[in-house]
C-alpha cells in the first residue's frame, strides 16, 4: 500500500469537506470516502493481504486517516447547523418600521416648580429651599403666633418627638414655607426676591388634601414696597400660569404674619369668571398673601422703619390641580400611569 497516495487522499477528502456547500454534498463524500465501497473503506479491505509489518503500519494510518475524515465530517454539519441559525438570527428587515423606546418624565410636580421657577426669575426673583425640618420659632412663634395661640390650629402641625432647643422651641416638620421668610431675612440683606419653594406637612388627607406638599413661598423686601407691588406681582404670575385672560382680585383676609393680610383669586378657568358650578361666583381662591408684619421684619433682624414688604404662600399642586382640572391631590402621588400618561 503507497503511504504517499492514502496521505493525499486524507488531504483530498478534507479539503472536499471544507468546500462542501450543502448537506446533500456532505453526504456525498461521506459515501464517497467511508461507505461500503468507499476508497477508504477499500483500502482497509486490502490489510489482511498485506504482510504482519505492513499491516500493522498502514492499519495505524487508515484508522487515523478514518478518524480525521469523520471528526471532519461532524464539524462541517455542526458548523452548517450553526450557520443557519446566526443567519435566522440575524436576519435585519432595514425597511421595517423603527421600535418606539418608551421614555419617561419628570414627576408632575417637578414639572410645575420649573414653570413656576422659570416666571418668577424672569422677574428677578431667586429660587430657594429652605428647611423641611423647622424649629417653633421659625415656623410660628418669629411669625407672631405665640405658643398656644389659637391660629396655630388651621396648621394642624406635626412635632418631633424629643427634639427641642431652647431658644427656638420645639421641632417641627415645617406646615408652610413662610417659615423660609425669617430663614432668608437672616442671611439676606435687603433688597429681597425670594421664591422658596419646599415640601410642607399637616395632619391633612382628603380630595384636595395630602400630608405631604409643596408650597411656593415668595418674598420682596425693599424701600417703599406697596400694596400696588404685591398685586403686579401675582397678577403677573396668574397671567403667565393661567393664561393672559385671566383676572385676578384681592379680597381681605387675616394672618398673624401679614398686616394687611390678602386672599388673592383668580377668574375660574372653567367658566371664564360667569359663575359655573365648580367656582359658583366666578372666582377661585389661589391662596394667601399680604404686607409682612412689622413685627416680623424685626424678628428677620430688619428695620420695619426702613424697609417693608409682600409675602405669598401658594401651594404647587394646588395650582398645577386648578390648571389642569386635576379633581384628587391623591392622584399626583399614586404613580398610576394611566393617569400620568396624560401628561
Ligand atoms: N403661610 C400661609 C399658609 O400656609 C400663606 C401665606 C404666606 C399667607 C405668606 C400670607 C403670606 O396658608
Amino acid at each position: 500500500m503507497n503511504i504517499n497516495k492514502v496521505q493525499n487522499l486524507k488531504n483530498q477528502a478534507i479539503s472536499a469537506i471544507l468546500e462542501a456547500e450543502n448537506e446533500n454534498d456532505l453526504e456525498r463524500l461521506r459515501v464517497h470516502y467511508l461507505g461500503r465501497k468507499g476508497e477508504i473503506t477499500q483500502l482497509i479491505k486490502e490489510l489482511p493481504s498485506l504482510d504482519p509489518e505492513a499491516r500493522k503500519e498502514a492499519g495505524h494510518l487508515l484508522n487515523d486517516v478514518k478518524r480525521a475524515i469523520e471528526q471532519t465530517l461532524a464539524e462541517a454539519k455542526g458548523d452548517r447547523a450553526a450557520k443557519k441559525v446566526d443567519l435566522e438570527k440575524e436576519w435585519l428587515d432595514v425597511t421595517a418600521p423603527g421600535k418606539k423606546t418608551t421614555l419617561g418624565h419628570l414627576h408632575l410636580i417637578t414639572q410645575a416648580i420649573r414653570e413656576i421657577t422659570d416666571i418668577f426669575e424672569k422677574i428677578g426673583f431667586t429660587r430657594v429651599s429652605h428647611h423641611e425640618v423647622e424649629w417653633d420659632w421659625y415656623a410660628f412663634e418669629g411669625l407672631n403666633m405665640p405658643f398656644n395661640h389659637p391660629a396655630r390650629d388651621i396648621w394642624e402641625t406635626f412635632f418631633i418627638d424629643n427634639l427641642k432647643n431652647k431658644k427656638y422651641g420645639e421641632g417641627v416638620l415645617t406646615p408652610h414655607t413662610s417659615s423660609g421668610q425669617l430663614r432668608e431675612m437672616e442671611h439676606t440683606k435687603p433688597p429681597i426676591r425670594m421664591l422658596n419653594i419646599a415640601k410642607c406637612y399637616r395632619r391633612q388627607s382628603d380630595v384636595s388634601h395630602a400630608p405631604m406638599f409643596y408650597q411656593f413661598e415668595g418674598l420682596v423686601i425693599d424701600k417703599n414696597i406697596a400694596i400696588n407691588h404685591l398685586k403686579g406681582t401675582l397678577d403677573y404670575f396668574a397671567k403667565q400660569y393661567f393664561g393672559p385672560d385671566r383676572k385676578t382680585r384681592i379680597r381681605p383676609y387675616h394672618f398673624r404674619f401679614t398686616e394687611p393680610s390678602f386672599e388673592f383669586d383668580v377668574t375660574c378657568i372653567i367658566c371664564g369668571g360667569k359663575g359655573c358650578r365648580l367656582c359658583k361666583e366666578g372666582w377661585l381662591e389661589l391662596g394667601g398673601s399680604g404686607m409682612v408684619h412689622p413685627l416680623v421684619l424685626k424678628n428677620g433682624g430688619i428695620d420695619p422703619e426702613k424697609y417693608s414688604g409682600f409675602a405669598w404662600g401658594w401651594g404647587v399642586e394646588r395650582v398645577f390641580m386648578m390648571k389642569h382640572k386635576i379633581p384628587d391631590i391623591r392622584l399626583l402621588f399614586s404613580g398610576d400611569l394611566k393617569f400620568l400618561n396624560q401628561f
